[in-house]
């Protein structure tokens, strides 16, 4: 089954429990959280005091999206703060391999992200220490872009990968994901979906999630 993950890089900050207890009562699988150090992509946020704060108001699992150099510098306040997943990229260090390592050994679960220009050969030797693979189907750093049409190939050459090489991942993708493009990225082999205007932008946060889970189920 394809699962849901609601960014809220696109909530409205300004009622962010309530925005999450929507995504929760919208019946979505996770909640997504991006991290940008204003470095590895020009934007900045979310910081670990947050997502402690968010904690105590639903029982979804985290998705830390970690948008920065030296990821391995966040991975310890991150699964403090709550983090269950956390997602470095590919791009950001060459300790990467060490990274997923602390991660594995913190209990939480591990992913590596990959921005669209970066080919999938760069992460061949990480499968057997990772959970998710994360396509970026946008640039990253902000919300709101459209999704780049050519990122179905890689979608699908990931679904191969993973597939071929035996081991549970998860193939999520991230960026322009809506009611257009959703289904096309679960056609080319994607089973987590990560959204934030798609699901905030006219706040019919409840109603967004289940279009989008009828769509692909
Ligand atoms: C972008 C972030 C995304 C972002 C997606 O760099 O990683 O998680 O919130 O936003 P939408 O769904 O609006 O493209
Ligand atoms: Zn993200």
């Amino acid at each position: 089954m394809v699962k849901i993950a609601a960014s809220i890089l696109s909530a409205d900050f300004t009622q962010l429990g309530d925005d999450v207890t929507r995504v929760e009562a919208g019946g979505a699988d996770i909640i997504h959280i991006d991290v940008m150090d204003g470095h590895f992509v020009p934007n900045l946020g979310i910081g670990p005091m947050i997502i402690k704060t968010l904690r105590t108001q639903t029982k979804l699992p985290f998705g830390v999206h970690l948008m920065v150099e030296e990821p391995h510098r966040f991975i310890q306040p991150y699964v403090e703060s709550g983090a269950n997943f956390l997602v470095p990229h590919v791009e950001a260090f060459h300790g990467l391999y060490s990274t997923l390592q602390t991660i594995k050994t913190s209990g939480e679960k591990s992913g590596v992200a990959l921005n669209p220009a970066t080919p999938l050969t760069q992460i061949t030797e990480l499968l057997p220490m990772i959970d998710i693979i994360l396509i970026m189907t946008v640039e990253p750093g902000f919300g709101g872009q459209s999704f780049i049409p050519q990122m179905l190939t890689k979608i699908a050459s990931a679904r191969k990968l993973i597939d071929t090489s035996g081991y549970r991942i998860e193939l999520a993708v991230d960026g322009g994901i809506n009611a257009q493009t959703a289904p096309l990225a679960v056609e080319a082999g994607a089973d987590l979906l990560i959204m934030g205007s798609a699901i905030f932008g006219d706040r019919r946060i409840e109603d967004n999630i289940k279009m989008i889970r009828q769509l692909v189920s």
